[in-house]
């Protein structure tokens, strides 16, 4: 298995006593913020005196991620107790991320904790805190002889108020299913693209499908499917790789059934994401270096495949259509050129004047599929788009663009309530206007100037009059960069919890 994972459910203070009182003594996690200050007060005196101690006895400050811990080694019959640092209170909002990677990092190597969560530190920052928890015990080791010894942890108890338990306990199953789908999402994302070509993207969708067989169902079109169609802009990407173009449709019946009389989804919130399983540029090579981070130029897929996981885990109640544009951009004497003159499936002719703006064209033909043959509520596609958004935005925040103020509301209080951030970007039609081809209806590359905003306005072209349409640029976010490069699982926390509020 790839990640690590451990048990974790949520138990009030009591429930610890009788836990601690069993041979197995957990470690005993307490947070602590830069005055010193235990947060949350859930009254076991001798946890939170000892904690006290141990803080004043080695000048612990509680800066963000540091911790200190007392072993109690000559007391027999004494739980371990850490104290964790998540420096100014006020701060917290934006750094629970970190205090769990904190907490996993004191924790990873005993085989039970308990953290006391109290209610200091809210709700909202509960769902967050679980979900990178278990996302701090990721490893993707699955090609190396001799993986890293596993961590020990196997339990976790968070310990909270009593009157909050069934609050708590649903957030943490939501929790859950995005930690599952963030899994899901950095799995596909990671692997090698001679192991993963589109062909085997696809298959992940209808891997899904069998793992929740009752709410899931997938058709894979290939590139015969998309000629009938008209799908030119698709298939000119395609069509320069061995690898056969893909295209995986996903339904979702949260609201109506799959099998039921009515089994056609109803008004579905629609998800779109581009799937270039290695994007080498085409006949517009890349450069070497750090070329083989374009294994991960299938981001935006695997967040939606993954995003559809944690749907389907949470048992959200709407329907839903999910589309992964599945395709590898590869020079070969088939290779599209620049020049090269293409028609979308709604009609558009596209110059295609750099091979390298790929991404553009595998989802125009993939937004156009969607609104030709569902009724969607909302488009959301993500993209690991343009380098221009990486220097934009870097990798603290996706690009966000939309023709719509409630989406728009909607994904900002997501992106709030996850920490899987997002920025508002623009899409006057002064920017649209760089794209006016002298040949054809429009061109695929702008200019120099605002490379992510002309290339969402591209995308904003294949979207009808009265479509509601965001789209994320996730080309600074879906993964880490660097040499330890790896996915992050992004955005999928963000489109979970857009779609549970709006269900
Ligand atoms: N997949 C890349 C964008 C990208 C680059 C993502 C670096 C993450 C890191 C995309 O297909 C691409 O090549 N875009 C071009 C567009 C340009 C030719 C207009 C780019 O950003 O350079
Ligand atoms: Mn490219
Ligand atoms: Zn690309």
């Amino acid at each position: 298995m790839p990640a690590h994972t451990f048990h974790i459910s949520v138990k009030d203070a009591l429930s610890l006593k009788k836990a601690t009182k069993n041979k197995s003594l957990p470690t005993i996690v307490v947070f602590a913020d830069d005055q010193g200050q235990i947060l949350g007060n859930l009254g076991d005196a001798e946890y939170l005196s000892r904690a006290a101690d141990l803080i004043k006895q080695s000048h612990f400050k509680g800066g963000m991620g540091d911790s200190v811990t007392d072993y109690a080694i000559h007391a027999k019959d004494f739980p371990v107790v850490t104290v964790v640092g998540i420096g100014k209170l006020d701060k917290l909002a934006d750094n629970i991320a970190k205090a769990a990677q904190a907490v996993y990092t004191a924790i990873k190597n005993t085989p039970a904790a308990a953290i006391l969560w109290g209610d200091t530190i809210c709700q909202i920052h509960f769902t967050q805190f679980v979900t990178a928890l278990i996302g701090a015990g990721y490893r993707f080791e699955h090609h190396k002889a001799k993986p890293k010894d596993a961590d020990l942890l196997e339990e976790v108890i968070i310990i909270s108020n009593k009157d909050a338990q069934d609050d708590y306990d649903n957030a943490l199953t939501f929790a859950k299913a995005t930690a599952a789908g963030m899994t899901t999402a950095r799995d596909v994302a990671n692997e090698a693209p001679n192991l993963l070509n589109p062909s085997e993207l696809a298959q992940k969708a209808k891997q899904l499908a069998k793992d929740y067989e009752d709410t899931i169902s997938v058709s894979v079109l290939g590139e015969k499917d998309m000629q009938k169609l008209g799908m030119g802009c698709f298939l000119a990407v395609s069509q320069g790789s061995d690898a056969e173009g893909k295209l995986a449709v996903i339904e979702y019946y949260g609201k109506s059934s799959k099998s039921g009389k009515k089994s056609k989804l109803e008004r579905p919130f629609a998800l779109v994401g581009k799937g270039l399983t290695f994007d080498s540029g085409g006949i517009s090579l890349k450069p070497a270096a750090g070329m083989e981070e374009m294994k991960f130029d299938m981001g935006g897929a695997a967040s939606i495949l993954g995003t559809v996981r944690a749907v389907a885990e949470a048992g959200l109640e709407i329907d839903l259509v999910a589309v992964l544009a599945c395709a590898e951009n590869m020079p070969s004497a088939r290779a599209s050129r620049p020049g090269d003159v293409v028609t979308a499936m709604n009609g558009t002719t596209v110059e295609i004047l750099n091979t390298d703006a790929e991404g553009r064209l595998v989802l125009c033909d993939a937004l156009c599929y969607v609104q030709e043959h569902y009724d969607a509520r909302v488009i959301i596609d993500t993209a690991t788009l343009t380098g221009a958004c990486v220097i934009a935005l870097g990798s603290v925040r996706s690009g966000m663009y939309s023709n719509d103020e409630d989406t728009l509301f909607a994904l900002e209080a997501a992106s709030e309530y996850t920490g899987d951030l997002v920025w508002h970007m623009p899409l006057d039609e002064t920017y649209n206007e760089q794209l006016n081809s002298k040949v054809a209806d429009v061109q695929n590359i702008g200019g120099r100037e605002a490379g992510s905003v002309t290339a969402a306005c591209f995308l904003k072209r294949f979207i009808k009059e009265g479509q509601a349409w965001a789209h994320l640029d996730i080309a600074g976010t879906a993964w880490k960069s660097g040499s330890t490069a790896s996915a992050s699982g992004r955005p999928v926390a963000l489109l979970t919890q857009y779609l549970r509020s709006q269900a």
